[in-house]
């Protein structure tokens, strides 16, 4: 199952990566917001962010005006990689060297096809593990207060 989450800012191209996912026939969650009022962003990065670290998600995709504050607040749960992205460069690696777990897009940075473009390439990438294994977890062990490095 993929979450989802978003404010106002990033309401458009949340939906239009939910109907890329319908396409797709891929499994998701949305834990709004739903309309183009106004709202706190951090407390859907909570609940998108939580979905992954208890499993019920395997990846998360979260959008407000830049990605930014998204990112920020689900960067602030354990077990959390969210990535800000803007170009399919960046999707992919990552995936690729990060083994991010939540993608970050921004509604007034990327347009609804480059969005969609972004949440494909990063659901379809694997992580590369061998030599950035070493490295996420001293991402981790940051996280965790062992670093020691
Ligand atoms: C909301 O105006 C805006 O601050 C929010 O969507 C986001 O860009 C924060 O980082």
């Amino acid at each position: 199952m993929i979450a989802l989450g978003c404010d106002h800012g990033g309401l458009e191209i949340k939906n239009a990566v939910i109907k890329y996912l319908e396409d797709n026939k891929i499994n998701y969650k949305d834990y709004g917001c739903y309309t183009s009022e106004s709202v706190d962003y951090p407390k859907y990065a909570y609940k998108v962010a939580t979905a992954v670290t208890s499993g019920k998600a395997e990846l998360g995709i979260l959008c407000c005006g830049t990605g930014i504050g998204v990112s920020m607040a689900a960067n602030k749960v354990k077990g959390i990689r969210a990535a800000v992205v803007s170009n399919e460069f960046c999707a992919e690696m990552t995936r690729r060297h990060n083994d991010a777990n939540i993608l970050c897009m921004g509604g007034r940075v990327s347009t609804k096809d480059e969005a969609v473009k972004f949440a494909d390439i990063f659901l379809n990438t694997p992580f590369d593990g061998d030599r950035h294994t070493k490295r996420v977890d001293m991402i981790k062990a940051i996280e965790e207060g062992t670093y020691n490095i």
